[in-house]
């Protein structure tokens, strides 16, 4: 049984005072309420109480902010220059270093996370995300291409390609990780010039609404960056559907990948979609055992295992089985489950009650199948959505919880022979999914080997889930559509309009 610290220890003077207030819609640079009047409630997950109200936006509202992504993408943000652009966004991210500590306390308190991990996120991942980003508006380039269009010789046309920001971006986000989410869909909305609606999860819209407040600190202009808070049926559905948004860019489950897909038919917006996963991890016998087991108890049990890279599926060869089970179960069984805000805590709860009991099912299923449970599989008493580290071993390619996002703490291993190569390399691909993945050997010819078979946009070796901001991260099959990340992040935020110059 995990240790237990007790609940709920106080945040700073600058997060109770964003707590209290009474949080509106971003809309044009300014707070508005919901214009239907709604509000929800947002909830610590640590201890299931209510910490903030947020604005229930709806179509109305979006069509607000539509309107107001619209006027300024044509108006005051088409003439910034791209050095321009470049300053704005290396501003925001010192502006999120300075409000690093509140911003960390506010993402602990919205998702549950540990402290430790929202301030590694706030004071590394996303500054260095957007300083990425912000040396990219003067780089974007279009060419010079040789053409003889209707007969014409060479020096009679001259050929060459704008690339021009796609418009008005309509971003839909999941609360598993709020503010990484955010980042990744605002930075290369900034770098490229288009302008953004966002919907934040209607789980953790906090974060968000804070960072509205530091871009227009940072000078970006009314209008290129709106938030609509609000739920996925009614505002989210809206601004897919919405025939003044040119983009959806989304990152949540692949059931509502899909609806989202159908919503942007009506005017053929384009999607870029960044869904669900379940991931291998792959650990041959001459791997390095001291860092195979961390290594494989985080990638499972990192945010909870509510994370799209997870890796959730573990083949052990069974020369190392027992060992890197016994080791990974340890770690499992000595994390520290507690309210995020506590330094002593490791493991926070799960989003929602809700989440909590979709994972209980997932491992009772994984029990009346046939699995070894080796720890975890319950929730601990005490308030909050709390769900113990769980390690299943002995589990098959068939079985509900090794065929299905769990978006939950829960590890299935499996074990693999000398000669289950073949078969090991067709189960990682064995899933709907294709998003991540990883192989531990120190034999550099089977690891590249297993890359080129692993069928996912992302493979490590000797580590798991290597993000970084120039590396483009996305889903192959049915984890996504398109890449962010890295210059081909910029990608889906442009199009190419040739242009041919005769005289
Ligand atoms: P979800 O996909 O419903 O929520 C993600 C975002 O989509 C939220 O902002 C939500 O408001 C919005 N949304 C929901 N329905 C919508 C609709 N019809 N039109 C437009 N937007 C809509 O995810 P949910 O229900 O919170 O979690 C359920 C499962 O989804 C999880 O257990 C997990 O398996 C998976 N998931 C995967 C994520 C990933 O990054 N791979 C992130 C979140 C959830
Ligand atoms: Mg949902």
């Amino acid at each position: 049984m995990p240790h237990m610290t007790p609940a709920s220890p106080s945040p700073g003077a600058a997060t109770r005072d964003f707590l209290t207030q009474e949080h509106g819609l971003f809309i044009g640079g300014k707070w508005a309420t919901a214009l239907a009047g709604k509000r929800f409630d947002v909830f610590d997950p640590a201890t299931g109480e209510r910490i903030a109200t947020a604005a229930a936006g709806e179509a109305a509202d979006i069509d607000a902010a539509v309107a107001a992504a619209r006027a300024a993408f044509n108006g005051p943000w088409a003439k910034f220059t791209a050095a321009e652009r470049g300053k704005v966004i290396w501003k925001l991210a010192e502006l999120i270093e300075r409000h690093a500590q509140e911003l960390a306390e506010l993402e602990v308190l919205d998702n549950g996370q540990p402290l430790a991990v929202a301030q590694y996120v706030v004071n590394h991942i996303v500054p260095e995300f957007f300083r990425y980003y912000a040396g990219w508006p003067t780089k974007i380039e279009g060419a010079t291409i040789p053409t003889s269009p209707q007969g014409r010789r060479p020096g009679e046309v001259l050929s060459f390609t704008l690339r021009e920001p796609l418009g008005v971006v309509g971003a839909i986000t999941p609360w598993n990780a709020p503010l990484p989410m955010l980042m990744v869909k605002l930075a290369p909305v900034l770098a490229t010039g288009c302008t953004l609606v966002l919907k934040p999860a209607e789980l953790t819209p906090l974060t968000a609404l804070r960072v509205a407040q530091l871009a227009a600190e940072a000078g970006v202009p009314d209008g290129v960056f709106n938030v609509v808070t609000g739920f996925g049926e009614t505002a989210g559905a809206a601004l897919a559907a919405h025939p003044g948004v040119d983009k959806i860019a989304f990152t949540g489950s692949t059931e509502v990948g899909r609806s989202i897909v159908r919503a942007a038919a009506g005017n053929l917006k384009k999607v870029s979609l960044e869904l669900g996963g379940k991931s291998p991890v792959i650990v041959f016998p001459d791997a390095v055992l001291e860092q195979v087991i961390p290594g494989a108890a985080r990638a499972c049990f990192f945010l909870q295992g509510q994370n799209c890279m997870a890796g959730t599926r573990l083949y052990v060869h069974e020369k190392v089985h027992d060992r890197v089970v016994d080791g990974v179960a340890r770690i499992a069984r000595g994390m520290q489950l507690g309210h995020g805000l506590d330094p002593a805590s490791q493991f926070g709860p799960l989003i929602s009650a809700e989440q909590r009991e979709r994972v209980r099912g997932f491992v009772e299923a994984g029990r009346r199948e046939g699995g070894e449970l080796v720890c975890g599989g319950t929730a601990p008493e005490r308030p909050g959505w709390f769900f113990e580290p769980t390690v299943f071993a002995r589990m098959h390619a068939d079985m509900t919880p090794v065929k299905n996002e769990i978006f939950g703490p829960v590890l299935c291993v499996q074990s693999f022979g000398d000669d289950e190569l073949e078969r090991v390399a067709a189960e990682a691909n064995a899933t709907i999914y294709g998003l991540s993945g990883s192989v531990w050997t120190r034999d550099i010819g089977l690891a590249m080997q297993m890359v080129r078979r692993i069928d996912s946009g992302q493979v490590s070796v000797n580590m798991h889930a290597a993000l970084d901001p120039a590396m483009p991260f996305g889903g192959n099959r049915q984890s996504g559509w398109g890449r962010e990340f890295g210059k081909e992040g910029l990608e889906p935020y442009l199009k190419t309009k040739g242009v041919s110059v005769a005289w």
